[in-house]
């Protein structure tokens, strides 16, 4: 009998035929009654594969042993629960590193050169009236990016290629890093031309871009979000880009996503794009095979890849 597993979301195609061939996978996400489902499966689910786990879909599934994320960041899962329940999290790190950071650095020049508005200029017919402005360059600059982890030391690799100045902010200072570190959010921003926000989601960094910080950052200041939205006091930062005492944002991730706060829409000192940093075929397709491997590894008996609990 194959081992009986419950998919919370949809997932990739390559992800989900690997799935089926190797274990009986209950949809969640496709069922018409969601609690009927759980209440028919719970004697046997073995594993999840996806995320939004809270400590009650946990109760209701009673040989629940893992839960396997797709995407580093296991914001929607409740690790602590998982931990009290003795249940594994596993997620997808490394593999979605390179295309996070070319996004992140794609969206720092979208933003400094207009590109989008620059297209729509363009097609707009307005070339034919006048030029362009004149805009602002990245090099001479410094960047503090809040988060040096993985994907953020990826970014720091890019910026300097690009002849930016790197400093940073976390939780620690990292001995081997080369560059300046703040213990100080506000002070980083302060000093910063751009800030760049590449740090895990939840609790523990709930708005902590918050009013001050964007103050620090400034009117001449380049916010990009590359995390989660709830890091940013998002509300503030509409008002702040508005009122122009920020100077521009490019974002990647919201507060309530896929809803994005209308007032953004008509702004030109903002680039949006919609949850995109890992969104190519070569890097999801490694993190759905990822998924399966820690499920694969949990069931063989051998050391998962990447646990998180
Ligand atoms: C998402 C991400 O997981 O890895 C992360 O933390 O934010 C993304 O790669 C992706 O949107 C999954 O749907």
């Amino acid at each position: 009998m194959p081992i009986e597993i419950l998919q919370t979301h949809k997932l990739l195609k390559t992800c989900e035929e690997a799935l089926g061939e190797r274990y009986t996978v209950y949809k969640l996400h496709e069922a018409a009654d969601r609690d009927a489902l759980i209440h028919e499966v719970k004697g046997n689910v073995r594993a999840i594969a996806g995320g939004h786990v809270d400590a009650a879909l946990m109760d209701a599934l009673p040989k629940l042993e893992i839960i396997a994320n797709f995407g580093v960041g296991y914001d929607t899962i409740d690790t602590a629960a998982a931990k009290a329940r003795n249940i594994r999290v596993t997620n997808t790190p490394n593999v979605l590193n390179d295309a996070v950071a070319e996004l992140t650095i794609g969206l720092m020049i979208a933003l400094a050169r207009q590109i989008p508005q620059a297209d729509r200029f363009v097609r707009e017919g307005k070339w034919l009236k006048g030029q362009y402005p004149l805009l602002r360059e990245l090099n001479g600059k410094t960047v503090g990016i809040v988060g040096l982890g993985r994907i953020g030391k990826e970014i720091a690799t890019r910026a300097q290629a690009l002849r930016m100045r790197v400093v940073y902010h976390g939780r620690h200072k990292q001995a081997d890093e080369p560059f300046v570190y703040y213990d100080k959010l506000v002070d980083m921003a302060r000093d910063a031309d751009w800030l760049v926000i590449i740090a895990p989601g939840g609790k523990a960094t709930e708005k902590i871009v918050g009013r001050e910080v964007l103050e620090a950052l400034g009117p001449e200041g380049f916010l990009v979000n590359m995390a989660r939205g709830t890091l940013i006091d998002e509300a503030a930062m509409v008002e702040m880009l508005q009122d122009g005492h920020l100077g521009g944002a490019a974002l990647d991730v919201f507060e309530k996503e896929p809803q994005v706060p209308e007032a953004l829409f008509g702004l030109d000192n903002v680039v949006l794009s919609p949850h995109q940093g890992s969104a190519t075929h070569q890097t999801r397709n490694k993190m759905g095979a990822m998924l399966v491997d820690n499920l694969d590894a949990h069931f063989r008996g051998d050391p998962l890849l990447s646990p998180v609990v």
